[in-house]
């Protein structure tokens, strides 16, 4: 496994397993994985995620664990005898437990990437959580990642172009909040473009109801597709030109 294509992971945000392996039956493993989180990983559970690789997909499990060192640890090293591809902590749960959580994922297992502040907080909700300044908060904890050995960040597209310095072939950036060219917000208050959020850094791109809840989701990741593509190349000759 490398921090390669495919660079898109729809969020399969279903209540059971027959909703979310219909969306994933229409999606091509070569074009895209996909993110398991709370919901339906408390609806079906691990045989949902073993279904989905089943269909040769690889599986984000997004359950943002946070809890005493050895139990985030523990759970940690469930996730990597899942066999997914990518499980994350919450950086709040303090060195320690980054710590612990990366030693307990074998070197060949699980990507593990910190959640840094949930965007779903206002820069107001963060200063009352008694955690500062949003923006230096996020930078402190994504650096705290790093040190401990994480392979990546969640992170707001915003604010990926804050974390652009800290990226490397070893600490990746995973964006939500993604919507193609033209497509609704939904619930979503601030949104990117595919293109905006790559030329701010982003490695990776959740997206989810776009892809899932349109009359055609293999048609809609593959529009996905075609902006990140264009944008990558717009973005490769917008670093030729600057160098
Ligand atoms: O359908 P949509 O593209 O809005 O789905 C985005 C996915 O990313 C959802 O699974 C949501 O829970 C997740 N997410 C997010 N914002 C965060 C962290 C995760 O939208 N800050």
């Amino acid at each position: 496994m490398s921090f390669e294509q495919p660079v898109i992971i729809v969020a399969l945000d279903f209540a059971d397993a027959e909703g979310a392996l219909a969306a994933a039956r229409r999606l091509d493993p070569a074009q895209c994985r996909v993110k398991v989180g709370l919901e339906l990983f408390c609806a079906e559970g691990p045989s949902v995620v073993r279904d989905l690789q089943g269909l040769g997909l690889e599986v984000f499990l997004d359950l943002k664990f946070h809890d005493i060192p050895n139990t985030v640890a523990r759970a940690c090293a469930r996730a990597a005898d899942l066999g997914v591809w990518m499980v994350n902590v919450h950086a709040l749960g303090g060195p320690r437990m980054l710590d612990a959580a990366r030693r307990a994922i074998p070197v060949d297992g699980p990507r593990l990437v910190g959640v840094t502040v949930l965007t779903s907080h206002s820069p107001e909700e963060v200063v009352a959580l008694g955690l500062g300044a949003s923006g230096e908060r996020v930078r402190s904890l994504a650096r705290s990642c790093r040190e401990a050995g994480l392979d990546g960040v969640v992170c707001s597209a915003q604010e990926a172009s804050d974390l652009k310095d800290l990226r490397g072939p070893g600490f990746v950036l995973v964006t939500p909040g993604i919507r193609p060219q033209g497509s609704a917000p939904d619930d979503q208050r601030r949104t990117q473009t595919i293109s905006e959020a790559l030329a701010a850094g982003a490695d990776y791109l959740v997206i989810g109801r776009p892809v899932t809840q349109a009359p055609d989701p293999a048609a809609a990741l593959a529009a996905c597709l075609d902006e990140a593509r264009a944008a990558r190349t717009h973005n490769a000759l917008k670093d030729l030109e600057q160098s």
